[in-house]
């Protein structure tokens, strides 16, 4: 697929199909995420691909999260059980962080990298077939969270990858701005 295609075709998906990705697929994403522009070569993105159990973890954790946060009056047993669900629906989730630098230049240009890795991933899921949906869902926010997958500290979350496979076409693309409401070209 040509790149501009690429980019402007990629879409985000909430609604997925079939199994999860396989290693086979994932691996091509991950691999052309090495290549994200990373000022000093830190490599500071990690990516976890979810199994069962810490999908389950991480749905515990959710609705915990979502029932302390309900507001008074609501029904949080059922607000905690909707956060819960939203974690079921993709096959396959991986969870984006990047590994915090003592030099708060370099720890906000790691940030920034890692960005651009995850969108790497996503784009390359499109580019393969597979559609894709960046989430930054509360529960990730939460040490809670971050405990059930095991993320430490010392590493900040970007967001949670939805991927998956999905039926019929993509959504229509939201509006975008013309680029000439956000170029200038100074002099
Ligand atoms: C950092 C980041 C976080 C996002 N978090 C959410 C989210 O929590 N919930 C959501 O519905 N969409 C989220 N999105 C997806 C955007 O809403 C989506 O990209 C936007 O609507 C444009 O649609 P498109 O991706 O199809 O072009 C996020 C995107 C980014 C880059």
């Amino acid at each position: 697929m040509e790149v501009f295609e690429a980019i402007s075709g990629r879409r985000t998906v909430k609604a997925f199909t079939g199994p999860a990705l396989t290693p086979d697929e994932l691996e091509p994403l991950f691999d052309a995420a090495r290549w994200a522009p990373n000022h000093k070569l830190t490599e500071p993105w990690r990516f976890r691909v979810l199994g069962e159990a810490s999908r389950s973890a991480l749905k515990i954790a959710a609705a915990g999260v979502a029932v302390a946060h309900a507001p008074e009056g609501s029904d949080s047993q059922l607000i905690g059980a909707v956060a819960a669900k939203k974690l079921d629906r993709a096959p396959t989730l991986v969870a984006v962080s990047c590994v915090r630098n003592a030099d708060p230049v370099l720890e906000a240009e790691d940030f920034a990298a890692t960005a651009v890795a995850a969108y790497i991933v996503l784009l390359t899921a499109h580019a393969s077939g597979f559609a894709g949906y960046w989430r930054t869902p509360e529960v990730l926010r939460d040490n809670a969270g971050t405990e059930a997958l095991g993320i430490g500290p010392e590493e900040d979350v970007l967001g949670l990858l939805h991927l998956g496979r999905t039926e019929g076409g993509l959504p229509k693309p939201p509006d975008r701005a013309d680029s000439s409401r956000f170029v200038s070209y100074l002099d």
